[in-house]
C-alpha cells in the first residue's frame, strides 16, 4: 500500500510503517531540519510544505492517489496552549481532515495527544471526515504495550472509507502485548532490536539494529551477545545504575529503575535534575536522583524507538534534536498499527463480536446452543466479507451475496448466516441507541475513545 504522511516530523511514523510493509511515496512537513533529517534517514520522497496551503497540496495528493495518508497535525498541548496556539493547532487539524476528505484514500491514520479527543478542533475534523464516508476506530494506545520502553499514551484514529465505526478496535487490542516494555528490555542483553556483530576493533559498534543492513558478515560474527561485550560506555553506565531521571510532569516522580517504562518523552527529557529537585526528590524515587542516570541524547532516541544507527546530524543542535524526537510517532507503535492495517486489508482478521451480544440473545429467550450457533455464524459471515464492515446493514448483505463462496453454499446455510448477521446488527442498533439516551440524561461527556493502557490491559 503507498502511503503519505502529512505533518511528517524527522520520520517517526513513516519508518514503522515502512517497516510493517507500507510503501512510502510522499512525505510533508514545513520544518526545514525535520525534512532533511527525514531524508537523510528515509530518501528523498519528503518535501517542505505548508499544509494550510490545502488548494496546492490537496491536488497534489489527488495526482499521487495513495492508499493511505497518515499524519500528526502539530498539538501542543490542547489544552495548555494559549489560545492563539489553540487556534493555529484547530487549524492544522482541521487541513489534515480536508486533505483527506480531498484526496480520498482507502484509509487514513491520524496520531495526536489524548486530550485532542475533547477539542473543538478534533470534533470539527471528526464530522469532515465522517461526512467524507470514513468509519473510524478511535483508541488511546498505551506505546509501552507496543514494543516502546515509554509508557506514552496517544490518540490513534484509524478510518477507512464505508466501514462501521469501532471496525479496527478489536485487532488493534489483540496487537498489544501482555505486559509494558521496560527500559531494561530494551537496553539488556536480550533486547529485541539489536543483532550482534563481533567489532573489528575496539570501541567500533558491536551492536546492530535489527532493520539496518547488518555489515559485512564475517566468520566471526555471532548471535546471541556474548556475555563478555562491553556495551556503549553510556549504556553500560545506565545498566550499572539500574535507575535513570526525566525531568518530572507537574509533581510527579522524577527517577524510575530499569525495570519500567521510561515516562512520555518531551524534549526536556534529558535535563539534568534541579537543584530544587535535589534537595527535595519525589518521596517515591527508588534512588536519590544524584545517583540515577542522566539518559543521553542518543538513549532518548532509542527509547523513542528509533534505532541505534538513525542519523539525528540534518537535525543541527541539540535543543532542535531532542524536539524531533519528542515529537515523534515511535516507530514501534507505528509498525504495530501498520501491521493490524495490512492484515485487515489482506482479509487475514476480523472484528471480533463485541460485548454481550450473547447475554442479549439469552434474554430473547434462545437457548445456549442456538447463543453459540448465532456467534459462530457472523464470524463465518465476516470471514466471508474479508473482515470488511459496514455503515449501511443493507450493503452488508449485498456485499455477502456477492462472495462466491457464499453462492455456493446451501440455501438454508445463506439464509442462517444472513439471520445472524441481522440479529447483529439489531443489537448493536439497540446498544448505540442505548448509549445515546444515557449520553442526552448525563451530562455532556467528551467522546471518550477505547483505551488500550498498560493498567487497563
Ligand atoms: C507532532 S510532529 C509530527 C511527527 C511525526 N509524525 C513523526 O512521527 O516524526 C508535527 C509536525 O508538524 C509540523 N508542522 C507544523 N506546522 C506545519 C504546517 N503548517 N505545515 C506543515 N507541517 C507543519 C512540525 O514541523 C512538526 O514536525
Amino acid at each position: 500500500m503507498r502511503v503519505v504522511e502529512l505533518f511528517c516530523g524527522a520520520g517517526g511514523m513513516s519508518l514503522g510503517l515502512r517497516r510493517a510493509g507500507f510503501e512510502l511515496v510522499q512525505a510533508y512537513d514545513a520544518w526545514d531540519r525535520a525534512v532533511d533529517v527525514y531524508r537523510t534517514n528515509l530518501g528523498p520522497h519528503a518535501s517542505q510544505a505548508d499544509l494550510k496551503d490545502i488548494f496546492t497540496i490537496g491536488p497534489r495528493l489527488a495526482q499521487i492517489a495513495p492508499d493511505l495518508i497518515c499524519g500528526g497535525p502539530p498539538c501542543q498541548d490542547f489544552s495548555a496552549a494559549g489560545q492563539r496556539q489553540e487556534r493555529e493547532n484547530a487549524a492544522l487539524t482541521r487541513a489534515f481532515a480536508m486533505l483527506v476528505a480531498v484526496a480520498r484514500p482507502r484509509w487514513f491514520v491520524m496520531e495526536n495527544v489524548t486530550r485532542a479527543l475533547s477539542s473543538t478542533a478534533w470534533s470539527e475534523a471528526r464530522k469532515m471526515l465522517v461526512k467524507a464516508g470514513y468509519g473510524l476506530t478511535e483508541c488511546k494506545l498505551d506505546a509501552s504495550l507496543y514494543g516502546v520502553a515509554q509508557r506514552r499514551r496517544r490518540l490513534i484514529v484509524i478510518g477507512k472509507l464505508g466501514e462501521a465505526d469501532g471496525f479496527l478496535q478489536s485487532a488493534i487490542r489483540k496487537a498489544a502485548s501482555e505486559s509494558a516494555m521496560t527500559v531494561r528490555d530494551l537496553f539488556g542483553d536480550n533486547s529485541p532490536e539489536a543483532i550482534y556483530v563481533h567489532p573489528r576493533m575496539p570501541g567500533k559498534k558491536g551492536l546492530w539494529s535489527a532493520d539496518e543492513p547488518a555489515p559485512t558478515m564475517r566468520s566471526s560474527s555471532r548471535r546471541p551477545i556474548p556475555a563478555d561485550y562491553e556495551p556503549h560506555p553510556d549504556d553500560a553506565l545506565l545498566l550499572e545504575k539500574g535507575a535513570f531521571f526525566t525531568r518530572p510532569f507537574h509533581l510527579g516522580r522524577g527517577v524510575r529503575t530499569l525495570d519500567e517504562p521510561a515516562p512520555a518523552i518531551i524534549r526536556t527529557s534529558r535535563e539534568r535534575p534541579r537543584p530544587h529537585y535535589l534537595k527535595q526528590p519525589h518521596p517515591d524515587d527508588p534512588v536519590h536522583p544524584s545517583e540515577a542516570a542522566v539518559l543521553t541524547q542518543a538513549q532518548v532516541s532509542r527509547i523513542q524507538g528509533f534505532p541505534p544507527d538513525w542519523d539525528w546530524s540534518p537535525g543541527r543542535t541539540k535543543r532542535d534534536i531532542d524536539q524531533l524526537i519528542a515529537n515523534a510517532v515511535p516507530p514501534p507503535l507505528a509498525e504495530a498499527i501498520g501491521r493490524v492495517i495490512l492484515a485487515r486489508e489482506a482479509g487475514e482478521t476480523i472484528p471480533a463480536i463485541e460485548g454481550r451480544f450473547g447475554q442479549w440473545l439469552r434474554r430473547r429467550g434462545l437457548s445456549p446452543q442456538s447463543v453459540r450457533n448465532a456467534k459462530t455464524r457472523v464470524n463465518r459471515a465476516r470471514r466471508l466479507l474479508a473482515g470488511r464492515t459496514f455503515q449501511d446493514p443493507a450493503m452488508e448483505i449485498a456485499a455477502l451475496e456477492r462472495v462466491g463462496e457464499f453462492l455456493s453454499l446451501p440455501v438454508k446455510t445463506q439464509s442462517d448466516l444472513r439471520s445472524a448477521l441481522r440479529l447483529y446488527r439489531e443489537w448493536l442498533e439497540e446498544k448505540a441507541a442505548r448509549l445515546v439516551r444515557k449520553a442526552s440524561k448525563a451530562a455532556p461527556e467528551p467522546n471518550e475513545g477505547t483505551e488500550v493502557s498498560a493498567e487497563a490491559a
